[in-house]
């Protein structure tokens, strides 16, 4: 069993809190992101988890022990680190190999398990060079494959695709879902990066500054964002954020801002009367007719679909996502319509609650 529990975790450094109260119970097999900006605490937790730094408070269960004391050469785990440091004096082979030969693993084992990791990671070519000899995407590939050379329990993953190109980055991480569904092995993956999160996690942690957001799956946390800081955070570009006013009209109720006005569904029992944020993914708004009226400012073209900004009244700007078929002059006038079955709602206050009653609402599918 290799499930991961955390139970009121927390971390403080002297005055600053790392980590508040988290809790997060990880299945056995699944494959979780920790996502936030930078600072928020990932490392930290990530380091906890490892038993390379201690909690200050609560409890950390891996396979349902108590490892809060135990030694991180205990725990069965294989971490990839953030600042990997490679052996110079090691060829690429035999770094790979390093955490097998240290548990004794003998070299006629250590050598197709070092080749098998090295394919899959196309670092074949490389095996008797020096890190010295190697790009920084090549070095990280060869941390990542010291990590995977092993069977661990769980995998420890912080930022392991940062230094790669785009390319690179987009086959490793397709290599990586492959990996995890091969291995079937727990894997807890820090990134920043949204869109990797959402792309490879079967949940998705979503934490600002120590605290725990939302854990959810990728579906959920787009669809239906616990707060105004999740609705900001996942989506490129960000859902369009509007401050407003929310009334009840004959039972319904409704947002209304400068040229905007909505009706936005069933909302729950602690919405009130007065301001409020709606939200507008870029594409839950068609182009071309509709009760609002904007003008084009800025046309964005990436060949599949335009990205547009528009100006509506009270110098409210709204990010568009539309089909390249459509193609906006800048100065255009032109009418908006947004669908009010995607409109998401946010209290007012920091927190900025979602007050949709609906859970996640995954698009139609279009065959
Ligand atoms: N050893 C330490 N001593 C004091 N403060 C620390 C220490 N380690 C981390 N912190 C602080 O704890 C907070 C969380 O740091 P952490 O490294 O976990 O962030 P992160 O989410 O991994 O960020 P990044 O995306 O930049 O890597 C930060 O405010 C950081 O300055
Ligand atoms: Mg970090």
């Amino acid at each position: 069993m290799a499930e991961v529990v955390l139970s009121r975790v927390r971390r403080d450094f002297g005055a600053v809190t790392a980590v508040h109260d988290l809790n997060l119970a990880i299945a056995e097999g699944e494959f979780v992101s920790l996502l936030g900006p930078s600072g928020c605490g990932k490392t930290t937790t990530l380091r906890m988890l490892a038993g390379l730094e201690f909690p200050t408070g609560g409890e950390i269960r891996i396979g349902g022990r108590v490892v809060n004391d135990v030694p991180p050469a205990k725990r069965d785990i294989a971490m990839v680190f953030q600042s990997y440091a490679l052996y110079p004096h090691l060829s690429v082979a035999d770094n790979i190999a390093y955490p097998l030969k240290k548990r004794g693993v003998p070299r006629a084992e250590r050598r197709p398990k070092v080749e098998r990791t090295a394919e899959l990671l196309q670092l074949t070519p490389l095996l008797d060079r020096k890190p010295r000899q190697l790009s920084g995407g090549q070095q990280q590939r060869v941390a990542l494959g010291r990590a995977l050379v092993r069977d661990p329990k769980v995998f420890l993953l912080d930022e392991p695709l940062s230094n790669l190109d785009a390319k690179l980055r987009i086959h490793m991480r397709a290599e990586l879902v492959e990996l995890h569904q091969r291995l079937g092995r727990t894997m807890v993956y820090v990134t920043h990066d949204q869109l990797e999160a959402m792309t490879m996690s079967d949940r998705i942690a979503i934490i600002d500054q120590g605290r725990l957001q939302q854990f959810a799956p990728p579906q959920e946390v787009y669809h239906a964002p616990a707060n105004r800081f999740v609705a900001g955070f996942i989506g490129t570009p960000g859902m369009n954020l509007i401050e407003g006013t929310l009334s009840q009209e004959g039972g319904a109720w409704c947002f209304t801002a400068p040229g905007l006005r909505i009706a936005v569904g069933q909302l729950t029992d602690d919405a009130q009367a007065g301001p409020a944020t709606l939200g507008l993914r870029p594409e839950d708004v068609t182009v071309g007719a509709g009760p609002v009226s904007g003008i084009v400012r800025v046309v964005e073209q990436s060949g599949h679909e335009n990205i547009i900004i528009v100006e509506i009244a009270g110098n409210e700007r709204l990010t568009l996502r539309i089909p390249a078929s459509i193609l906006p002059r800048t100065g255009d006038t032109v009418a908006l319509a947004p669908d009010a079955t995607h409109a998401h709602v946010f209290a007012a206050g920091e927190a900025g609650q979602r007050l949709n009653t609906a859970t996640a609402r995954p698009r139609p599918q279009t065959l």
